[in-house]
């Protein structure tokens, strides 16, 4: 299993004051689904997706994980170059997003607006753009070229460092934080304990009332790592009933890392 953490932190020092760049990630030609391409763990870090395309047909893909009301910004752009900058809207790829509540978004290219981005000193046009608010789960993006072509996508507009998963997740070590010793009191849990078990080496996390501890289950998830090292240390309801709501194979799962009812 190909196992890759990447922590692209991209940022130039402009001025006086610190300014960071979209941080880059390039899909590979392995990236044919969304599944198979990167996770970008929280989708409102500001990233600049790449993706180059040899032929009609050719897929490239990726996910951006969001929480309930976060915004859900994208941007369409090709360099100020050939071949991109001589084709028409019709002959550059096509990107569909699909995400939790049945959202479908099929990219309209319908603006030409010059951007010179300072970092790269690289001249782009901007050929659509989308902003909304997003529910809580996994967005897909995938994109279909319609020849030789190469595209950048903007996603999210926090220039902070942010965290693209591929595969299984390697946990990061934590140094110098022992895992919290909890005592749980007869009632229950409180979520100052819930709070306080917010790595992956232990894992807590709310769903309807109840507290769980999900830290085996990280590297288990079918839906990949980053979703649930999302809920560490928070009430993650909105984002279990998103994405598995009458689904009975994860309530089934998530049944057997209870620990109790979490105090009002
Ligand atoms: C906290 C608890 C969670 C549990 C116990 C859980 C459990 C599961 C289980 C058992 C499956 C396999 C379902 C099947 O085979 O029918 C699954 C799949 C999946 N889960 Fe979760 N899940 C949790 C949270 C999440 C969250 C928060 C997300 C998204 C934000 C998510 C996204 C997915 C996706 C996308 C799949 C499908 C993967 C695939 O078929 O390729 N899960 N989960």
């Amino acid at each position: 299993m190909k196992k890759l953490l990447a922590l692209v932190i991209a940022f130039v020092v402009v001025g006086s004051g610190v300014a960071i760049a979209h941080q880059p990630v390039v899909l590979l030609n392995s990236d044919t689904t969304a599944a198979k391409g990167p996770l970008l763990v929280d989708g409102t870090v500001s990233f600049a997706v790449r993706a180059s395309f040899a032929k009609a047909g050719e897929k490239k893909a990726f996910r951006a994980q969001l929480k309930e009301g976060d915004a859900l910004e994208i941007q369409y752009l090709i360099i100020d170059k050939k071949p991109e900058n001589a084709l028409k809207m019709t002959q550059l790829p096509s990107l569909v997003v699909t995400g939790p509540g049945g959202f479908k978004l099929t990219m309209k290219l319908n603006e030409r607006t010059k951007f010179f981005e300072q970092f790269t000193q690289t001249n782009y046009w901007y050929l659509g753009r989308y902003s909304g608010m997003a529910k809580a789960g996994i967005y897909s993006f995938v994109l279909t070229g319609r020849g030789k072509s190469a595209i950048t996508l903007g996603v999210g507009d926090r220039e902070v460092p942010g965290e693209v998963v591929r595969g299984a997740y390697v946990a990061p070590t934590v140094s110098a934080s022992p895992t919290p010793v909890v005592t749980p009191t007869p009632a229950g849990y409180t979520m100052a304990q819930v709070k306080a078990n917010n790595t992956a080496k232990s894992c807590w996390s709310v769903i309807d009332g109840y507290v769980y501890n999900l830290t085996n289950w990280i590297n288990s998830h079918p839906g990949g790592s980053g979703a649930i090292l999302f809920l560490c240390g928070t009430d993650g309801t909105n984002a279990f009933k998103a994405q598995h709501e009458n689904q009975s194979k994860p309530a089934v799962r998530l049944d057997t890392y209870r620990l109790g009812p979490l105090n009002k």
